[in-house]
C-alpha cells in the first residue's frame, strides 16, 4: 500500500484546546492516518493513552505504521464510533480526560483510485468508510425511488437540481445499471442544463457525491448518538474536540453541545475556530474545517 497520508488540519488549534498531558486517557475517535493522534503523543512524550477509533481498516493500516514508535501508548479499535461506550468498556475504561473528532473522510479516502469517493477517478461507486458494510453508493443509486433519491440529494447535498438528476437516474437505470462514478457523473451531466454547469463555482457532481457518501455511512446519525456517549464517559474537566466540514455536521455538534451544555458542559468556543489563511494555503482541504470545543463541568467523575 502506498501511504499517501492525510496531513491533519488544525493540529496546533487542537493541541492548545485539548490540553494533553501527561498520565491521561484520550479517546481519537477519527484517528485515519494517525496524524491528530501522533500530535498528541509527540507533545506528550508518549506519556498517554490514547484509544485511536477508525471503522476503515486500510486507514488504520495506516495510523499503526505511523504510530509504530508509541505502540505501548496507543490501542487502535476499527469500530464505528457510535459503538463508543462498548469500545472503551471492552478495554476497562469508564472515564476519559479528552475526546476528539476530525469528521468526514480523509485524503487517503478521497484519493482513492477504488474506492468511488471522488468523481476525479473513474472507480466502481463506492463510498463506504467500513468496507464490511454492504450497502455501497451503487446500491442505493440503482435501488432506491426517484423520491427517495431526491431527498438524499436535496437533505444531504443542498442540491437544487435534486428532482431532474433523480429522475435522470431512474430513467438510465431502466436501461443500464449505473456502476461506476463516472457512469454517475455522465447522467448528471445530462440532467443538470449546460450553462449552469459552467458557471459552478464547484464540480456540478460535488453535492450529489457528498450527499451519497453521508447517506451511506448514516455519518450524521452516527455522530449523533456518539456525541451523547462521549459526554458522559468525559471525566470532569475533560474536554471535547469536534472537527466537522459542512453545515449539517457542524449542526449536530453545536446543537448537542447546546442541550448537554445546560447541565454539564461549559462550550469554551462561543466563536467557532477556523484554520488559519495560512494553513489553508498549504492544505486547501483545511477551508471548511471547524472547531468547536467543550469543557465536561459536572461534579461526577
Ligand atoms: C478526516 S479523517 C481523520 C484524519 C485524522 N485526524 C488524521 O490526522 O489522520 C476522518 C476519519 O474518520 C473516519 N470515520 C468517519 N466516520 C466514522 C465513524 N462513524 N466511525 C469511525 N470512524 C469514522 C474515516 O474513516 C476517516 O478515516
Amino acid at each position: 500500500m502506498t501511504v499517501t497520508g492525510h496531513i491533519p488540519v488544525m493540529v496546533e488549534e487542537v493541541l492548545f484546546w485539548l490540553r494533553p498531558r501527561a498520565e491521561a486517557i484520550y479517546v481519537d475517535c477519527t484517528v485515519g492516518c494517525g496524524g491528530h493522534t501522533l500530535s498528541i503523543l509527540e507533545k506528550t512524550g508518549g506519556q498517554v493513552r490514547i484509544i485511536g477509533i477508525d471503522q476503515d481498516g486500510e486507514a488504520l493500516e495506516v495510523a499503526r505504521q505511523k504510530l509504530i514508535r508509541y505502540v505501548q501508548s496507543v490501542t487502535l479499535v476499527r469500530a464505528n464510533f457510535s459503538d463508543l461506550t462498548s469500545i472503551l468498556q471492552g478495554q476497562r475504561i469508564k472515564r476519559v480526560d479528552g475526546i476528539l473528532y476530525d469528521l468526514g473522510v480523509s485524503s487517503l479516502q478521497l484519493d482513492s483510485q477504488e474506492r468511488g469517493f471522488s468523481f476525479r477517478y473513474s472507480s466502481p461507486l463506492d463510498m463506504r468508510m467500513d468496507l464490511r458494510e454492504e450497502t455501497t453508493a451503487a446500491y442505493l443509486v440503482n435501488k432506491l425511488s426517484a423520491l427517495e433519491l431526491k431527498k438524499i440529494f436535496l437533505n444531504f447535498g443542498q442540491e437544487r437540481w435534486a428532482d431532474r438528476i433523480a429522475r435522470f437516474i431512474t430513467e438510465e437505470r431502466r436501461k443500464n445499471t449505473i456502476t461506476s462514478t463516472t457512469d454517475l457523473v455522465q447522467v448528471m451531466a445530462r440532467a443538470i442544463p449546460a450553462g449552469v454547469r459552467r458557471k459552478s463555482r464547484i464540480h456540478f457532481a460535488t453535492r450529489v457525491f457528498l450527499a451519497l457518501r453521508i447517506a451511506i455511512n448514516r455519518e450524521l446519525e452516527h455522530l449523533a448518538i456518539s456525541l451523547d456517549q462521549a459526554f458522559e464517559l468525559l471525566a470532569s474537566p475533560g474536554r471535547i474536540c469536534v472537527i466537522s466540514y459542512h453545515s449539517l455536521e457542524d449542526r449536530i455538534v453545536k446543537q448537542k453541545f447546546k442541550e448537554t451544555g445546560k447541565e454539564n458542559l461549559k462550550i469554551l468556543t462561543k466563536k467557532i475556530i477556523r484554520p488559519s489563511g495560512r494553513e489553508i494555503e498549504k492544505n486547501p482541504r483545511a477551508r471548511s474545517a471547524k472547531l468547536r470545543v467543550a469543557e465536561k463541568i459536572c461534579k461526577r467523575k
